[in-house]
């Protein structure tokens, strides 16, 4: 007998869904039976995502980064049983390069996102459903030119464990991706992109930078897991365990 994915039916909003990890976490959790809806600005992005994943996906167009539009988008959502936030946005530049509108990029995307996502979308989860909010590996090890991600992805890490004690039985968990192979890279020059990715790999466990099916995975995990909250999730190849310093 087959059996039952406990994703099956379950109604989940990826925002973020559009692209990289996002996609590949709507698309794993459509192959599982869900109800996927995505969200992300640009129109003919969320199309094109929405055609990969399967039938009947729904999109929705929304900067996450302002509250007005976060207000709006949860207004017209109706019930949903996960919340998934991937989306981000930002320049790599080193610090004292940058002004106060680069450093914001980031921050708002991200810090502001998982404000706007918590605060507005919860009230639309059904009461044993989840969020799961997206860090990064910046907040950990130091990598030139990411201090604006570094900032945002510590903040969004200890605002997780308190909403997870505060907004109890909701679960509310973190994934921190190492580097991971999506589109973000595909402004770098691609000499440039290749040779990160080669040292990456040279320095974690692993011995390569991961793919967003591998993450897609983990999401599925903390959606699923009814046991697990407050926790953050260093999905990234083993940095941590790199005999060689990392970067
Ligand atoms: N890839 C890595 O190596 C890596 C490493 C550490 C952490 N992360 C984190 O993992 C998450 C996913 O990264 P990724 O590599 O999958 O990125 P990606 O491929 O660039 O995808 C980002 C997605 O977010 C959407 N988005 C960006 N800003 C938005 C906004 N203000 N409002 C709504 N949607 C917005 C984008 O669509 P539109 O542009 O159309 O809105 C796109 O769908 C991010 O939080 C990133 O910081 C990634």
């Amino acid at each position: 007998m087959a059996v039952k994915s406990a994703l099956a039916n379950r109604r989940i909003l990826v925002i973020g869904g559009s692209s990289g990890i996002g996609l590949a976490t709507a698309y794993a959790a459509a192959q599982q039976g869900a109800r996927v809806a995505i969200a992300g600005r640009d129109a003919a992005r969320l199309k094109a995502a929405a055609d990969r994943i399967g039938e009947n996906v729904e999109t929705y167009r929304v900067d996450i980064s302002k509250e007005g539009r976060a207000k709006q988008l949860f207004s017209r959502v109706g019930k949903l049983d996960h919340l998934i936030l991937t989306a981000a946005d930002g320049v790599f530049k080193p610090f004292l390069d940058t002004d106060r509108a680069d450093f914001s990029g980031a921050i708002d995307s991200k810090l502001w996102g998982s404000y706007n996502t918590v605060r507005y979308g919860v009230p639309c989860l059904k009461r044993r459903g989840s969020v799961t909010l997206t860090s990064g590996c910046a907040a950990h090890k130091p990598l030139e030119g990411l201090s604006p991600f570094a900032t945002a992805n510590g903040a969004i890490e200890a605002m997780c464990k308190t909403l997870a004690f505060e907004l109890a039985p909701i679960r509310i968990n973190t994934i921190s991706p190492g580097i991971i192979e999506t589109p973000v890279f595909d402004g770098m020059p691609k000499a440039d992109r290749t040779a990160l990715f080669r040292s990456v790999g040279r320095a974690v466990s692993i011995g390569r930078v991961g793919r967003a099916d591998e993450l897609a995975e983990a999401y599925l995990y903390l959606m699923t897991n009814t046991y697990t909250t407050g926790v953050v999730l260093e999905v990234d190849g083993g940095a941590k365990l790199a005999r060689k310093p990392l970067w």
